[in-house]
Parts: structure tokens; C-alpha cells; sequence
């Protein structure tokens, strides 16, 4: 059997790759705050198999902990192969920098980086210890790679998680592992994180209104296209261990 842990199922973009891996007859662990009552209904109507665990993953104790029972329930002898998605990620604080609130850089950073570092240590080392195949993807954005006005924590943690994954591929690589590592940015896409993006104050986020045209003029993405490609990626196999890779040249 194949298990597939998702951070940020709850909606969304995770929402979308949780529906997409029960289809496809994996296992699916669902990591967030909340539960999402739908992906229960979907694993019931075609005997799928759909665990939920809440885990604030804004929180360093509560993620190892966690994480730390995820491991010893999927790593077991009859496991065929592990998937993990760090996809669980916010935008806020947007906010220009003089103005940011400390809890919420705090709180990006441990959400955006910190959570998604953690728990691939903890799971790269339990793949290595089993033998068991590890892909882990860790979802990007095209903001790691450029500047946005009032996305400075953003910017800043997606740009290092694209780095630890470029290094950690690297790492696995190196050492011949059966571990693979790559980042996923998946575009524009219609989900709540659009919501909180378009909500913002000109002042704040100086392309307010360049956000609220994509909205209007239908240029957000479906987050199940985006999901369905990053599955058909991830299944293809032969990845390229470290590579970040963007939906744009996949669909
Ligand atoms: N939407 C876009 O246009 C866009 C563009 C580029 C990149 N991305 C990236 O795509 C990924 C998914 O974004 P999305 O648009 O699907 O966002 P979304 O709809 O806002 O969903 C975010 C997910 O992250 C989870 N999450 C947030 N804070 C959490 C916390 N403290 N602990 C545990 N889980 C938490 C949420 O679950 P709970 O609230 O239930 O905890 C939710 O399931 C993110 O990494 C984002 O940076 C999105």
C-alpha cells in the first residue's frame, strides 16, 4: 500500500491533491486545523482510506508530535512507497516592513518554513532507516523568485523553502538515496489565499488591484487542475531530485 501525508487538506490547493491520491487508491493523511468533512465522504463512497490529524503547525511541539505518530503509522512492512506534501502555507502578514506585526512573521515562518523542514527531517529519516520509496514536494510560489510589494515574509520564506529544496536534493542525490525531494509552484489559483490576498489595503500590497482583475477576469486557476497535474508528476516518477517545477509547463 501507498500513503501520502498532505499538510493544509482542509481546502484548497491540499484539498484538491487529497481528493486526486484517494482516487488513486493511496492512503491519504490529511494534516491541518481543521478536518474536511467532504474528503471523508469521498474515501467512504469508493473505500478509500482517509485519516485526519489536527496539528497547529504554527506550533514546533504540537508538529513533531504529530508528525512523530504519522511516521510510526505509515512506515510499516507492507508500505510500498510514502508521499509527503508540504503544501500547508499563508500569505499574511502583508504589510510593508516598519508595519509588520511580530507575532504573524513569527507565525509565517514557522508555517511556511520552519513546519515544512521539520517534518521532512523526521520523515527523510524514518524513509532511510525502512527502505521505504520517499517523494516529498514541497509547494512554492512564483513569489520565491521575486519581489512583491508588502510579501516580504512571503517572498522570504518561499524563496528558502525553494533553496532547502534544491540542497536537500542535492543531499539525496549524493548519496544515491531512494529519497526525492522537489518544489511545486502552482500558479494563480482560486482559493481562500486569493480571498485574503484581494482583501488587502493598497497601502499594504501595492498590486491590490492587478489581483482583484485576475479574479474578475476568470484568470485563477482550479486548484483540482493544479492538484491533478502535481499527482500525474509525482506518479510519472523519474523526478529530478532538488528541481523546482511549475504547473505552467506541466498542463
Ligand atoms: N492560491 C494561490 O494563488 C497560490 C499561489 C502560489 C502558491 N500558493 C501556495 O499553495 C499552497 C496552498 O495554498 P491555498 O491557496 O490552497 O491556500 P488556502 O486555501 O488558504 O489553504 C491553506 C491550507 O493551509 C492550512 N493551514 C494554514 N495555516 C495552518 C496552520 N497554522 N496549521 C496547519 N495548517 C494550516 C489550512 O488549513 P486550516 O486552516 O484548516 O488549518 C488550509 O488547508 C500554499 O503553500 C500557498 O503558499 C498558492
Amino acid at each position: 500500500m501507498k500513503y501520502a501525508i498532505v499538510t493544509g487538506a482542509s481546502k484548497g490547493l491540499g484539498e484538491g491533491i487529497a481528493r486526486k491520491l484517494l482516487e488513486e487508491q493511496v492512503k491519504v493523511i490529511a494534516v491541518s486545523r481543521s478536518d474536511n468533512e467532504e474528503l471523508h465522504e469521498v474515501a467512504r463512497k469508493i473505500d478509500g482510506d482517509y485519516h485526519y490529524f489536527r496539528c497547529n503547525l504554527a506550533s514546533t511541539e504540537e508538529t513533531l508530535a504529530v508528525f512523530q505518530r504519522i511516521s510510526e503509522t505509515i512506515f510499516q512492512q507492507t508500505t510500498e512507497a510514502v508521499y509527503l506534501i508540504n503544501n500547508a502555507g499563508i500569505v499574511d502578514p502583508i504589510e510593508t516592513v516598519g508595519d509588520l506585526n511580530d507575532t504573524a512573521i513569527l507565525d509565517n515562518v514557522q508555517i511556511n518554513l520552519t513546519a515544512p523542514v521539520l517534518i521532512s527531517n523526521l520523515i527523510i529519516k524514518q524513509a532511510e532507516k525502512t527502505q521505504i520509496p520517499l517523494t516529498i514536494a514541497n509547494v512554492t510560489s512564483g513569489a520565491a523568485e521575486r519581489p512583491v510589494h508588502g510579501w516580504s515574509i512571503y517572498c522570504s520564506t518561499k524563496a528558502a523553502i525553494n533553496m532547502f529544496t534544491r540542497t536537500t536534493g542535492l543531499e539525496l542525490e549524493n548519496k544515491a538515496s531512494s529519497t526525492k525531494m522537489i518544489a511545486y509552484s502552482p500558479g494563480i489559483m482560486d482559493t481562500d489565499m486569493q480571498t485574503t490576498i484581494r482583501s488587502s489595503t493598497e497601502k499594504a500590497f501595492y498590486d491590490v488591484d492587478k489581483f482583484k482583475e485576475y479574479k474578475e477576469k476568470g484568470m485563477l486557476r482550479s486548484p483540482a487542475i493544479v492538484a491533478n497535474a502535481l499527482v500525474k508528476l509525482m506518479f510519472e516518477g523519474n523526478l529530478e531530485n532538488g528541481k523546482v517545477y511549475y504547473v505552467n509547463d506541466l498542463l
